[in-house]
């Protein structure tokens, strides 16, 4: 398994090409199912998460061609004849479950893996499936798979609201609901930037999508979606992250394709804590405005709010604030582990139910540490580039299922930062 070794201290200067967003993609793929008709998805991100949804889709049958290094995905669901995502690639990843959806708008019927438990909670798929049975599917859970149907052989529109606020929940209805009978209205939708790519796409595709971006979203199904070609959405957790970079270690860096509106609450807190964003042509230049950064208090919300996927990141810039701060984490239970891996750094954090309290420290210290998932890895990268001393960073697995070419991207900037491989 590789690791990545870190020798910290310098500063980082330079540019940095933010790349298509992950979690955009994720959901996109899936949309090729709905249209027997050829789906291109430019701006892909190289990760491997896009293998295993890649994967997934040609187990069911559709054509997957991965182009231009992986950044062009040009799909075909021409010839569905598999409609059970099987547990072996499911369990790899949760966005697995947002091919139930199409499949069932489609063909009627569909046979899922129910996902697996995950590193940062419980998290369920109840209002995916009760979203699905509002719009007429019989579902009966049957040795970990759902097995659903669509009553009359087609899903009907039909008024949802869900309960909490769920991008996955969101996008799987949306999804389901283009080439349902009738008007669908979700309430209380999830209004991330990649609910809005998705609609934009299934747009493209000749879908009536209204509302999308506000927490009520109104599809008018068709009969038929055609084939489109559709950029992926900048990847906002991506461009926050390496926004912290400079942040945490001094310097300035320019993040290519970086815009404030996907990273609005994020970069009011920035500027609570003293560091500087500036648009230019291109994208957000990014630095500390003074030495240490201040201390701020942070909750994680559903967007337009402060990113879940973001707190891990601000926890290590926090690590070496002036001062305390409070993070709470409001969308995932559990999701504090990077936490004791900090600690393990010097840093000074006490966690409390769904709490973090951190108070700054002048230096952090190198330490062989784990990631524990996606976002801790790298929050644990940007905390070992500010560190005194070497870092040492294992089970990065997790890292290369949602950033792309890091080594590379942080070493142009002047970053000592290198892949061991074991
Ligand atoms: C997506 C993102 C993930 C991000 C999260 C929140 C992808 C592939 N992943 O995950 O990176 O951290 O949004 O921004 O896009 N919930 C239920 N029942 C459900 C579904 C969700 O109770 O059926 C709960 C979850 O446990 C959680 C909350 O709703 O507490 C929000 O989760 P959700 O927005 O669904 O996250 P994901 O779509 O899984």
């Amino acid at each position: 398994m590789d690791s990545i070794l870190v020798r910290g201290g310098g500063e980082l200067n330079g540019v940095i090409p933010i790349a298509g967003a992950k979690n955009a993609c994720l959901t996109l793929m899936p949309a090729t199912l709905l249209s027997e008709e050829p789906l291109t998805l430019t701006n892909a991100p190289r990760l491997s998460d896009i293998r295993t949804m890649t994967e997934l889709l040609g187990s069911l049958g559709a054509e997957v061609a991965s182009l231009q290094g992986g950044q062009v995905l040009a799909m075909s669901s021409h010839n569905i004849h598999n409609h059970t995502a099987d547990y072996d690639i499911v369990r790899k990843m949760r966005a697995s479950i947002l091919v139930l959806g199409p499949m069932l708008a489609r063909d009627g019927h569909a046979i899922v893996s129910l996902p697996g438990g995950c590193a940062i909670g419980a998290r369920p798929v109840d209002m995916h499936l009760q979203a699905l049975e509002a719009m007429g599917a019989d579902l009966e859970l049957r040795d970990g798979y759902v097995h659903a149907k669509a009553r009359g052989g087609r899903l009907t529109g039909a008024e949802f609201e869900f309960s909490v606020v769920s991008v996955g929940a969101t996008e799987n209805a949306l999804l389901a609901a283009t080439l349902a009978r009738g008007t669908t209205v979700l309430k209380n939708a999830a209004r991330e930037p990649e609910i809005v790519d998705l609609a934009q796409c299934l747009r493209r595709m000749g879908a009536q999508i209204e509302g999308e971006g506000t927490s009520t979203i109104t599809i008018q199904g068709v009969d038929r979606l055609g084939g489109a070609t559709h950029p992926v959405v900048t990847d906002r957790i991506e461009l926050g992250t390496y926004m912290l970079a400079p942040a945490i270690c001094g310097g300035e860096v320019e993040c290519l394709g970086g815009r404030i509106d996907l990273v609005g609450a994020f970069c009011e807190k920035l500027d609570e804590a003293g560091v500087s964003i500036e648009e230019t042509e291109r994208g957000l230049k990014v630095k500390r405005k003074n030495g240490r950064v201040n201390a701020v208090n942070v909750t994680t919300e559903p967007f337009p709010g402060f990113p879940t996927d973001l707190q891990a990141q601000m926890m290590a810039l926090l690590c070496t604030a002036n001062g305390t701060s409070v993070l709470e984490e409001r969308i995932f239970e559990n999701r504090f582990m990077h936490a004791p891996e900090l600690i393990r750094m010097g840093a000074q954090i006490d966690v409390h139910g769904g709490h973090a309290t951190v108070t700054g420290v002048e230096k952090l210290k190198g330490a062989r540490v784990m990631a524990t998932d996606l976002r801790a890895s790298v929050s644990l990268i940007l905390a070992a580039m500010a560190a005194e001393g070497e870092t040492v960073v294992s089970r990065v697995y997790h890292l290369d299922r949602g950033y792309e070419r890091v080594e590379e991207k942080l070493g142009a900037c002047g970053a000592h930062i290198e892949r061991i491989a074991t």
